[in-house]
Parts: structure tokens; C-alpha cells; sequence
């Protein structure tokens, strides 16, 4: 009934994380990158820990840190990093939650040297980088594989859609409608949506305690 009173309810379990932003070089001295603290996917990391789980959190750059002897810690910084660093540890995964805010867009060249304000008007062309979770998604096999969405209208429906689209057993719909939610705050506002089309809404809670919710989702499902 309470699988996360239990003792170690994870131990033996390997889960794979994915936490933070990712930064996209322009030239050596710029990159694109986004607000994201990193600090719900370093939670989420230590929750499973605390569970007995062995977890690899692989992060783009942030202020977080963490040190526990059930943790490995991979700092990354672009999308591509990420990309390569999630498909060393999903195979032998038991779950992957992958909360990262991967930059969807990357500059198509980098300038290898530091570009000068030669002109009034820049133009970068940026093309799609790699999306890590739809990746995981084509090619799982007994992994269950978590990803999050953050949406400021349609959630349900954009939520449910990414869910499909990304193969994936569970999505945690971030809203950003509410404030107190998101990038910056140490709280957020989440919705559980299962492939089974259960959808449970919580109240603003701290990012510690939305990473509980989750890990006791997770453990009622594959314990199921
Ligand atoms: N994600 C990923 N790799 C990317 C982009 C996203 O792994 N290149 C993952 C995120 O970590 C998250 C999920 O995909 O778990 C959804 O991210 P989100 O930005 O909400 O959705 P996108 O699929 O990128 O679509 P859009 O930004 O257009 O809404
Ligand atoms: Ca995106």
C-alpha cells in the first residue's frame, strides 16, 4: 500500500536522470542556453538515493550539487553531451526520468573564432538538436521511461500527446499558468499522466516534495 515507507524500495534498481539546461555553443565565448536551475531533477536524484536506488544524474551546467555514494554524477553541457551520455547508461537502466530542459534549437555552425561586432544585425541559423527522451522512447525495451512537459496552454492535450509521441509509461506536466511554478522557484505545480490515461493533479508543492510524489508513483507502477 505505502511502497515508499517501505525499507529501500529501490534497492538493486538503477535509475538514469537527466537534470538542467543545456548550453549550445555560438563561438568559444557564447552559447544559448535557459533559466533551468537543474533543481528538480538533482531532488529527484536524491529521493531515489535515499530509496536505495543506484542513480546516474547527468546534468547540464548549474549551481547544484550533490554528494552521495548512490549517486554518479555526469556533468554535460550541450544537448548533443546529454544525448550521448543517456545512451551509455539507458540500456542497463531499470527507469529513466529525463527532466532536463534540453535546448530544442542548436547554431548550425560554430564559429571557432569569437564572433565580432562587425555589423548591426546578427543572424544565427539554428537547427533541431536530438530529442534524448523520443530516442529512448523508439528503441526501450523493460526501462520505464518518465519525461516531463512544460506547457503554458493545452497542457492536458499537449501533455497527453508528447506521452505517445515519446513512448513513454508516465509524463509530469510542469504548468507554468501558476504562479509559484517553474524554472526559477524552489515549487511547482505538477499532473501525473499515465499511459493508461490516469491523469492525478497536485497542489504548489516544494521540488522535494513533487520528487516523493513522483518516486512513489513510480514505485507503485512498476511494482504493479
Ligand atoms: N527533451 C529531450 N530532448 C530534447 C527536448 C526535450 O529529452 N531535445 C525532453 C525533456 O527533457 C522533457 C520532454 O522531452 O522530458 C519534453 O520537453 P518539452 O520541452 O516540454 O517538449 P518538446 O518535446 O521539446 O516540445 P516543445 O518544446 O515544442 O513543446
Ligand atoms: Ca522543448
Amino acid at each position: 500500500e505505502h511502497d515508499i515507507l517501505d525499507k529501500l524500495p529501490l534497492k538493486g534498481k538503477k535509475i538514469l536522470i537527466t537534470a538542467g539546461p543545456t548550453y549550445e555553443a555560438i563561438d568559444p565565448v557564447r552559447f544559448i542556453g535557459n533559466h533551468s536551475s537543474g533543481k528538480m531533477g538533482f531532488e529527484i536524484a536524491k529521493v531515489s538515493a535515499s530509496l536505495g536506488a543506484n542513480v546516474v544524474l547527468i546534468s547540464g551546467p548549474t549551481h547544484q550539487t550533490v554528494s552521495h555514494s548512490l549517486i554518479k554524477f555526469i556533468p554535460v553541457e550541450s544537448a548533443q553531451d546529454m544525448y550521448d551520455a543517456v545512451h551509455q547508461h539507458f540500456e542497463t537502466a531499470d527507469v529513466a526520468i529525463l527532466s532536463a530542459a534540453v535546448a530544442d534549437f542548436k547554431p548550425k555552425q560554430v564559429a571557432l573564432q569569437k564572433i565580432k561586432k562587425a555589423d548591426n544585425t546578427l543572424t544565427l541559423e539554428l537547427e533541431k538538436t536530438k530529442d534524448i527522451l523520443a530516442s529512448l522512447g523508439a528503441i526501450k525495451t523493460h526501462q520505464f521511461l518518465v519525461g516531463f512537459a512544460l506547457e503554458t496552454n493545452n497542457e492536458l492535450e499537449n501533455s497527453k500527446a508528447k506521452l505517445k509521441a515519446k513512448n513513454l509509461n508516465l509524463i509530469v506536466l510542469n504548468s507554468l499558468n501558476d504562479s509559484g511554478a517553474g524554472f526559477k522557484t524552489d515549487t511547482n505545480k505538477v499532473t501525473f499522466i499515465d499511459d493508461k490515461g490516469s491523469v492525478n493533479e497536485f497542489q504548489l508543492k516544494t521540488k522535494a516534495e513533487v520528487a516523493k510524489d513522483l518516486l512513489d508513483e513510480i514505485i507503485k507502477q512498476i511494482h504493479a
